[in-house]
Parts: structure tokens; sequence; C-alpha cells
């Protein structure tokens, strides 16, 4: 049989009608996320499939598509992919990095000044006509400038954040297995950068050694009254901790992209309003999610020619 590609979900841009002009295409028109089950039926007999990060590629998904030569994630983490299952079988796996790096640091940066400066208790108050006028003590918030920004994870997001940093009068000190000289600051050891952080942001990937790498004793060492920012990925935090760190008015507040069992959100956090909630947008820019499906439209059309994808992950051998 010939080659055909299976998409989990339609993606902005004209990527896939590109791929559509060479291959078969089938695209998996409702939203939301598939089971094991599900992704094994869907992918079928195709040779390539486009998956979400919401999307788990594991051993037995790719035991059951046994015609799969690559899995171009549409995303540039791939935590939900068995990287091992796949090198196992020889099977590509793409991913979609640089192209989404500066959209995510906004994004950051747009969770740590909306928390600081309560921007949606703001928002709220104006818009139940509780605005009276200018006051000295109005929703008071906590200045950035000659505070410290802790960067757990010093990759191209992180070191993206960090760049940003200066423009707000930040001193930068990040947590990495790496020395890394891209970008301003200083490496320091994870329970150093906890203790001396006002804004704490994550931009680790999730792997074995980074989950829960926020646990209770790790959120207990951040200063009172900071804040933390969460666009990596939710299991990174234990997130029943962090409700009760926050609960109990120890953390200033929270901005959260990602959650533990996406995409439920810990009921306990949807009560208080220090936290702000968003629904995994990181990359979430026109340009952005058009970028990234033309990446992974040129790693499937790589693999698929018998070329060298752009992105690789896994090596493959088909
Ligand atoms: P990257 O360039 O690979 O950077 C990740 C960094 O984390 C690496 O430099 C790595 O450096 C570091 N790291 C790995 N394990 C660590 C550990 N145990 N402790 C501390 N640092 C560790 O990846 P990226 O492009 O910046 O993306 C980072 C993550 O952001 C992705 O994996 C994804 O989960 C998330 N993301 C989320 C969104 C969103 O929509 N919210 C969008 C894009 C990406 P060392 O190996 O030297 O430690
Ligand atoms: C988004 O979360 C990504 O990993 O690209
Ligand atoms: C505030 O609007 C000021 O002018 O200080």
């Amino acid at each position: 049989m010939g080659d055909s590609i299976a998409v989990t979900a339609p993606l902005p841009g004209s990527a896939l009608e590109r791929l559509a002009a060479r291959w078969p295409v089938r695209v998996r028109e409702e939203p939301g996320p598939m089971g094991e089950e599900e992704m094994a039926a869907f992918i079928g007999t195709a040779t390539a499939a486009v998956t979400l990060l919401s999307h788990p590629v594991t051993a037995r998904v790719l035991e059951a598509c046994p015609a799969l030569r690559i899995v171009a994630n549409y995303a540039v983490g791939h935590d939900n992919v068995d990287l091992e299952a796949a090198r196992a079988r020889g099977i590509w796996v793409t991913n979609t990095p640089a192209v989404l790096t500066e959209a995510t640091a906004d994004l950051a940066w747009a969770l740590i000044l909306g928390v600081t400066r309560r921007i949606l208790e703001g928002d709220a108050l104006v818009r139940r006509g509780g605005f009276h006028g200018w006051e000295p003590s109005l929703l008071l918030g906590m200045g950035l400038q000659d505070r410290t920004l802790g960067i757990v994870g010093f990759g191209r997001i992180g070191q993206a954040v960090a760049r940003r940093a200066p423009a707000f009068g930040m001193e930068v000190l990040y947590a990495s297995r790496t020395e890394r000289s891209g970008a301003p600051g200083r490496r320091v050891e994870l329970e150093e950068l906890l203790a001396s952080s006002h804004v704490v942001s994550l931009h680790c990937p999730l792997t074995p050694a980074t989950h829960h790498l926020l646990d209770a004793r790790r959120l207990a060492l951040m200063r009172p009254g900071a804040v933390l920012v969460n666009t990596a990925r939710g299991p990174v935090v234990d997130e029943a901790a962090l409700v009760e760190a926050l609960s109990s008015g120890r953390l200033g507040g929270a901005g959260l992209d990602v959650y533990e069992r996406e995409p439920e959100v810990h009921p306990g956090l949807l009560g208080l309003s220090r936290v702000l909630l968003l629904p995994h947008v990181g990359s979430a820019t026109v340009e952005t999610r058009s970028a990234m499906a033309d990446l992974v439209a040129a790693n499937v059309e790589a693999v698929l020619e018998g070329r060298e994808p752009p992105t690789p992950v896994v090596r493959g051998e088909r």
C-alpha cells in the first residue's frame, strides 16, 4: 500500500492542503482528547501520523499501527510520545522546536504581569461596576523592578523569557543541568533559585526527572508571597501541593497555562483570585500555529520522500 497521513486534528494554515495535494490525508474533525484505542483505530494503516500533545502515542498504539514511519508531533514537547517504543520500531519522531519559542515566552510574561499586577481582579471589578474612581490603595500588586526571576529549564523558551527580563528590571537566576550563555542569568541550584526568586517560571520538559519537580517540599522553599508561573507541563508541579501553598497565603499567586490532569483543572484553583488560569495557549498566535503546521508538514514530507526530517527527536529507520 502507498503512503497516507492521519492527522488527529485540523491545523491552522495551509500546510495540510499541501500534504493532501500529494498523499491521502485523513483529518479527525472532532475536538478533544483521545485514548490509546481511539488513537490506534484512527491512525490505522497510515504511514505518517500528525499528533497533538493531548494524544498519547504509546507502545500499544505504535504496535497497533505497523505501517507507521513517522510520528510528527504538533508541539515541541513530546512527553505524550513513547520515544523508546518508537526507537525500538524504527519510527521517526519529530517535534516543532524554535518556531514557538517567542510566542510561549511572551505568554509566560503575560502571566507574570497578569498575576503580579492583578489584571483579572481589576477587569472583574470594572465589569461589575465596582470602579468608583482612582484610589491610592486599589489593587496593589508586586512591582518587578529589582526583583529576581527564577527560570527552571534554561533552553529555548527559558532563555527567551530571560531575554525579556532586563526590560522589566529583573535579575535572572536559572536552574539547568548545563551552563548556558545565550541569555542573561546566573546558574544556581534549584533550591537556591526557589529561595531567592520573587517569580519562578517553569520551562523544563516533562520527563521522569521533572515529574513533581515542584512538590510540597520545594514549594515550601519559595519566598513568602512569591509567584509561580507554569507554561511547561502540568505534572512538573504537584498541583494539590500548589493549591495548599496558595490557599494558605504562603505563595502570592500563580499563573498557569498547563495542568496536572489536563484538561481537568484542580477545583481548588478555581476559587483563588490571585491565580490566572489559561487553557494551554502558550504557542497560540496565528503566525506561530501556522509555522508549527508548516514544520510538521516539512517533517512528514521529508520522511515520506526518504530524506532526513528537519527536526527529529528520534531517528527512524523507515
Ligand atoms: P528546550 O529548548 O529543550 O529546553 C528545555 C530545557 O530544560 C533544556 O535546556 C534542558 O536543559 C532543561 N531541563 C531538562 N531537564 C531538566 C531538569 N531536570 N531540571 C532543570 N532543567 C532541565 O525546550 P523548549 O523549546 O524551551 O520547551 C520547553 C518545554 O516547554 C517543552 O518541553 C514543553 O513541555 C513546554 N512548552 C509549553 C508550551 C505551552 O503552550 N504552554 C509551548 C511550548 C513549549 P538541560 O538538559 O541542560 O538541563
Ligand atoms: C506546547 O505545549 C508544546 O509543547 O508545543
Ligand atoms: C496615575 O494615573 C498618575 O498619573 O499617577
